[in-house]
């Protein structure tokens, strides 16, 4: 069947970003005569440790930033908003069929793979339930938002479900393979009813902020 993913362009363009790698450091020199140096005197020694410390803070927030600049650079290649949300779809449909390839021997695997399934669907449903999800609502489309919306719970409640049964229960990968079929159904309506129909309302300009909107609260959740 010709769905979406196959039709979906994979056109991949590179972006560069400027990452604001600039760090704060505090500022060495010194003025004052003697005086002032005596009567500061816990500055010599507290000084270099204080603009180590704050040097240390502004290396590990510009690392952190270059990281989500990256991520942002290789979503803004993703195209439009739905196609973003497609293609994180995809990706996590295929955490879930790692995830089904485990056996009960391979606990640390299944944690971690469920680690990384918890991290995309969490910033996935933030940018849908702030940015997408309230676009429909303003769009008469309340009654398919709040149907989505609540399927988020149930997909929050597999999660603590399978942190709950531990990596070895003998029902993990039926709870896994129940998991799968409602995301899989979720994002099926999304992709192939809800979004095409809302889109189809929307101009080339609303298209457009919608996918800054998007973007930006992928970022900050990155
Ligand atoms: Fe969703
Ligand atoms: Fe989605």
């Amino acid at each position: 069947m010709a769905t979406r993913t196959q039709s979906r362009s994979s056109n991949r363009s590179s972006s560069t970003r400027n990452s604001n790698s600039n760090s704060t450091r505090g500022n060495a020199s010194r003025s004052g005569g003697s005086e002032s140096r005596s009567a500061f005197s816990w500055s010599e020694g507290a000084g270099p440790v204080i603009a180590a410390a704050l040097g240390g803070a502004a290396i590990g927030f510009a690392a952190n930033y270059g990281r989500k600049a990256l991520m942002q650079g290789l979503e803004a290649t993703a195209g439009d908003w739905d196609e973003v949300l497609a293609t994180e779809h995809d990706l996590a449909l295929a955490v879930f069929d790692k995830m089904l390839a485990t056996d009960q021997t391979q606990t640390f695997k299944r944690k971690m793979l469920l680690m990384k399934l918890t991290h995309a669907l969490d910033k996935h449903a933030h940018q849908e339930e702030m940015v997408v999800y309230p676009a429909l609502r303003e769009a008469n489309e309340a009654v398919s938002a709040d149907q989505l919306e609540g399927e988020h719970g149930y997909i929050k409640t597999f999660i603590y479900e399978l942190n709950e049964m531990g990596a070895d229960s003998p029902t993990w990968l039926e709870k896994v393979r129940e998991f799968r079929d409602l995301v899989s159904r979720h994002a099926h309506m999304e992709e192939e009813e809800v979004f095409p129909r809302f889109k189809e309302a929307l101009n080339e300009e609303q298209n457009a902020h919608i996918t800054s909107l998007v973007h930006r609260d992928g970022f900050w959740m990155a």
